[in-house]
């Protein structure tokens, strides 16, 4: 039988043991390297990957050289399994080896050459086994990150497409938009679907903080540093280290900091307030702003070298007045969010209420929209979330003609989308200014029913 290209690293320092070893191992099909030494096997271990290391306890006079190797694999590659040999067995070895993460343990003489096939191939199963569950879990948490992110609209779409594109790069990324459009969440999806994911997310507020408390935050200080600096304190750069750091409100950082973060981006290092040293530290930098920092740029309120270095991939959020076509996803999404966090039931949107939310403005965006809901279903007695449910400045909004989108050099528009989104909105108007009839909707609208009806479909429309 072969055992289709499995790799076993054999450990030994009797060569007749690595003899027996190697030719049991290879008539069973597996790819056996050989080592005399812990130091020889690590050096090998630091080049390449195996799939099981085999290894003897004492070697030489070295009584523990067994245990630094299984120390070695636990810390360099906690997913390789160790089988621990030995002829000089005690309990108590045997218990160090496998809080050193061996997964085995066997006394020489071996009874058979079956017995140490055996557990190699037990060995092998059992990683591949936790090798499918972590790739299963990774899996599930990266669903659940995007599945938190509602919208189906085409310009939402846009943004998603590029957080999955994006997440795995080590490129910093700058996020824009207007306030609670998403923007912290994009940078949590960012994070959770990177390599760092497993590794801190550090998020700061760069507003609303004295500038000499930002810095002692971002890089830390040295005890001594100033008055009341009483010992050692590491910045979140440090924390987030391996991470992800999401500086939001960037806009709003003093300028003295600006110079300082441009340093931390071009040599990876950070010094410490008060200290003489730097750190190195390997942090993904995610900024987030609702202002236009190019136009600051142009004003000489943000430096320009920074803006280049944090705007390597910008990422736009647009407003929710915007993107029509996210509401009524949206507010069933948190219609059941907080359903489930009030433990009642979920309801339904009267038509009528769906409209208003449809025809709002949003100047608070997503977050408006979730506070919005979270008072109607407290408030509302009928089974249905009814028009009178939501705040008065909602269900009364009145839209102003629509004006086409600002469109310059540097800032185009998706025609169809913004055209298809005008389109659905006038549509929702008439149904709800003819009560629901679609003859009369169509004829508000100087439309054929059958034309009325080709849009209701291709827009989703409910028209009861
Ligand atoms: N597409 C979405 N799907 C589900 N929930 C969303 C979506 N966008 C935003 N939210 C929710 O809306 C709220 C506001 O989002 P977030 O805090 O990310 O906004 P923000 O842009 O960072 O706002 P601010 O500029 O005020 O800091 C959060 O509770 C967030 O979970
Ligand atoms: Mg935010």
């Amino acid at each position: 039988m072969t055992e289709n290209n499995h790799r076993i690293l054999i450990v030994d320092d009797e060569a007749g043991m690595r003899e027996v070893l190697q030719i049991v191992l290879e008539n069973a099909g597996y790819q056996v390297m050989a080592a005399a030494a812990v130091d020889a096997a690590i050096a090998f271990l630091e080049k390449e990957s195996v799939d099981v290391v085999v290894t003897d306890l004492y070697m030489g006079k070295d009584r523990t050289a067994g245990l630094r190797l299984l120390a070695y694999v636990q810390e360099n590659q906690p997913m390789t399994p160790a089988i621990m040999i030995t002829a000089h067995g005690t309990v108590q070895s045997a218990v160090e080896a496998m809080r050193l993460g061996a997964l085995d343990y066997l006394q020489k003489p071996f009874n058979s050459n079956e017995e140490i096939l055996l557990r190699v191939r037990r060995a092998i199963e059992k990683r591949e086994l936790t090798r499918e569950n972590l790739a299963l879990r990774l899996e599930q948490t990266r669903n659940l990150q995007i599945d938190s992110m509602v919208g189906n609209s085409a310009s939402f779409r846009k943004v998603l497409t590029m957080v999955r594109q994006v997440a795995s790069l080590p490129s910093t990324v700058a996020i824009y938009g207007e306030s609670g459009v998403g923007k912290e969440l994009v940078a949590r999806a960012l994070h959770s679907l990177s390599p760092r994911s497993e590794k801190p997310f550090v998020a700061i507020n760069c507003g609303g903080i004295p500038e000499t408390l930002l810095e002692s935050e971002l890089f830390g200080y040295k005890k001594g540093a100033f008055t009341g600096a009483n010992q050692d304190k590491e910045g979140l750069f440090v924390v987030a280290n391996g991470g992800t750091i999401f500086l939001d409100e960037i806009g709003e950082m003093p300028a003295v900091l600006q110079v300082k973060l441009l340093r931390v981006l071009d040599n990876s290092a950070i010094t410490p307030v008060g200290g003489l040293s730097s750190v190195t530290v390997d942090v993904r930098v995610v900024s987030a702003t609702n202002r236009d920092l190019a136009a600051m740029v142009e004003q000489g309120n943000f430096r320009k070298d920074l803006f280049y270095r944090l705007n390597v991939i910008p990422i736009h959020i647009p407003p929710l007045r915007e993107r029509v076509d996210d509401i009524p996803l949206l507010a069933r999404h948190f219609i059941s969010k907080h359903a489930e966090s009030m433990g009642c039931p979920a309801k339904p949107l009267s038509p009528e209420a769906e409209n208003a939310l449809l025809r709002n403005d949003w100047p608070g965006n997503v977050r408006e929209l979730s506070n919005a809901l979270e008072r109607a279903l407290g408030l509302s007695v009928h089974d249905r979330i009814e028009l009178d449910d939501l705040p008065p400045h909602v269900r009364e909004f009145q839209s102003t003609p629509a004006s086409p989108p600002v469109i310059s050099e540097d800032q185009g528009i998706d025609l169809e989308s913004v055209v298809s989104e005008l389109e659905s909105k006038c549509i929702r108007q008439a149904l709800e200014a003819s009560h629901y009839s679609q003859q009369k909707a169509a004829k508000l609208l100087g439309l054929t029913p059958r034309s009325l009806r080709y849009r209701l479909d291709k827009y989703n429309i409910a028209a009861e």
